[in-house]
């Protein structure tokens, strides 16, 4: 049986990989999560068989099947209840979830030692490896779990106590930068303390407790547009919790997965970055963003969708701008409906125009899009799609706001340098949305007031029957 171990986590560690490369196109996308998934089952049966479970000496049954109930009601009903809106904050959550887990793991190894000093640690270079992993996966890994859960509240936009609405505060003057090296510092000197004392109580609480604040701290001047920047860095740390984790008991699968979800998550980071026009360092230490949002004084009168059906029947090349309001109306299929009767009866060139951080998680809007089967080549990045503005007859803007917002390219403000969907340059500008309000990053949008810009204020999914009745009848 010992034989089939090593071979359980190969084949597992086979399938993350094969998983995640999977998951690099959205056609694909599906068997990826489906090979995750398969690896993560053969890497739990793996496991359960290592600790030869129900044999004597092994681990005990009744634990960790109640371990696997609770854990799968919890997971079941948090599912059931998740809309597709609050999905960005149930990663968020579970981001913290990996991270606490790595984080108790570590402790409870710590702990067997503190509890029964008849135990020994190993010696030597064995004993260094234990001894610093399980601090590094303490520090990633309750830094993860405040820092995730804080995450949690920014994106819902504040915390709910006793029926009364506080919204997140976002605050970090500069003096706080030198402290959380400091608190980073200290807890890297206390691991290597632990290493001579590796049962000292104080020693070790101390990290736990520096920990928490660190992520907190870390967290909470981010706030605005960059906060896509903050979860996929949050997500990468829960994978690097948990490969630290797996060098406490030398487990293979737990080091590779950690690592492949560390990785991919910096990768998805780095690319957050690009998008908002941001270094990590920046994101991290300058305090962009914030939490006021600015109000709308100026107005602008509404058009009807019989005035833009009238105006698409004329219109050679439509780009269909969607986002977040896209995602809150559930729109996407009246979207796909318009973009095929404007091809149908018209002959109209249509493409659909992706920021890379619209709506409120990675790939958001590819996602809905092709949940209502656009085809994936009319899917068109930002940087690809921008210079065919200026010959766009109609820009087409579906619940998107901050990711077409002209005060991007200003030098000052929470936008300031991230790159945008030129809407503005095509030749009119129709906007979808309920009113003249602000997006995320609580900006006042220029677009609204353009002259060729049309607004059509409404639920997105309501204005988009309409305007789909209305070009039918047209
Ligand atoms: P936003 O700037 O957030 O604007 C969305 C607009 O949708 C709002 O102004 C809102 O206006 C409208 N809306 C809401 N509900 C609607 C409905 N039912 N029907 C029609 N419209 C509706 O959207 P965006 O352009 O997609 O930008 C995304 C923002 O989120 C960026 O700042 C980005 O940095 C941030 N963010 C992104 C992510 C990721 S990973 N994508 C994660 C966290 C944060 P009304 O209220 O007037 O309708």
């Amino acid at each position: 049986m010992d034989a089939w171990i090593p071979l359980g986590y190969l084949a597992s560690a086979a399938l993350f990989i094969l998983g995640l490369k999977k998951l690099g196109h959205p056609r694909t996308a599906p068997r990826g999560n489906q090979y995750g998934a398969l690896g993560m089952l053969v890497a739990v049966v793996t496991t359960l068989v290592d600790m030869q479970v129900g044999t004597e000496g092994g681990a005990n049954w009744g634990l960790i099947v109640a371990g696997l109930v609770i854990g799968s009601i919890i997971g079941l009903v948090m599912a059931l209840r998740a809309r597709m809106t609050g999905m960005p904050e149930l990663v968020a959550l579970f981001n913290g979830f990996g991270g606490a887990a790595s984080a108790l793991v570590a402790l409870s190894e710590t702990w067997k030692y503190i509890e029964d000093p008849a135990l020994a640690l190993p010696t030597g270079l064995a004993r260094q490896v234990i001894v610093v992993a399980a601090g590094l996966s303490a520090l990633v890994g309750w830094a993860t779990l405040t820092g995730s859960v804080l995450a949690m509240f920014k994106l819902m936009g504040g915390i709910e106590l006793r029926g009364k609405w506080f919204p997140t505060p976002t605050w970090g003057p500069r003096w706080l930068n030198p402290v959380k090296l400091f608190m980073l510092l200290g807890v890297v000197v206390l691991i290597l303390l632990s290493i001579g004392d590796p049962t000292n109580q104080a020693y070790l609480w101390t990290i736990i407790g520096l920990s928490c604040v660190l992520g907190v701290v870390l967290v909470l001047p981010i706030g605005g547009a960059d906060m896509p920047v903050v979860v996929s860095l949050l997500n990468s740390l829960s994978g690097i919790a948990a490969a630290f984790t797996g060098f406490i008991f030398s487990n293979p699968v737990l080091i590779v997965a950690g690592s492949l979800v560390g990785a991919s998550g910096l990768i998805l980071t780095f690319i957050m970055c690009k998008a908002m026009n941001r270094t990590l360092r920046d994101v991290l230490f300058k305090e962009f963003g914030g939490t006021t949002r600015e109000k709308v004084t100026r107005t602008k009168a509404g058009s009807d969708p019989e005035e833009v059906a009238m105006m698409l029947d004329g219109a050679r090349k439509v780009i269909i701008v969607p986002g977040y309001g896209m995602a809150v109306s559930q729109c996407q299929h009246q979207v796909k409906e318009l973009g095929d009767l404007l091809q149908e009866r018209y002959d109209t060139e249509v493409k659909y125009a992706i920021h890379p951080v619209a709506g409120r998680m990675p790939g958001h809007m590819n996602v809905l899009l092709a949940e209502a089967s656009v085809p994936y080549e009319q899917l068109i990045e930002m940087d690809e799609i921008n210079p065919e503005f200026p010959e766009c007859d109609v820009a087409l803007i579906i619940g998107a706001n901050d990711t077409c917002n002209p005060a991007a390219r200003e030098d000052e403000g929470p936008l300031a340098g991230m790159p945008i969907i030129d809407a503005d340059l095509a030749r009119t500008v129709v906007i979808v949305k309920r009113s003249l309000s602000v997006g995320y990053a609580g900006v006042d949008n220029d677009l609204f007031y353009m002259d060729k810009t049309m607004m059509l204020f409404g639920d997105g999914k309501a204005m988009m029957t309409d305007l789909n009745n209305a070009v039918k009848d047209a």
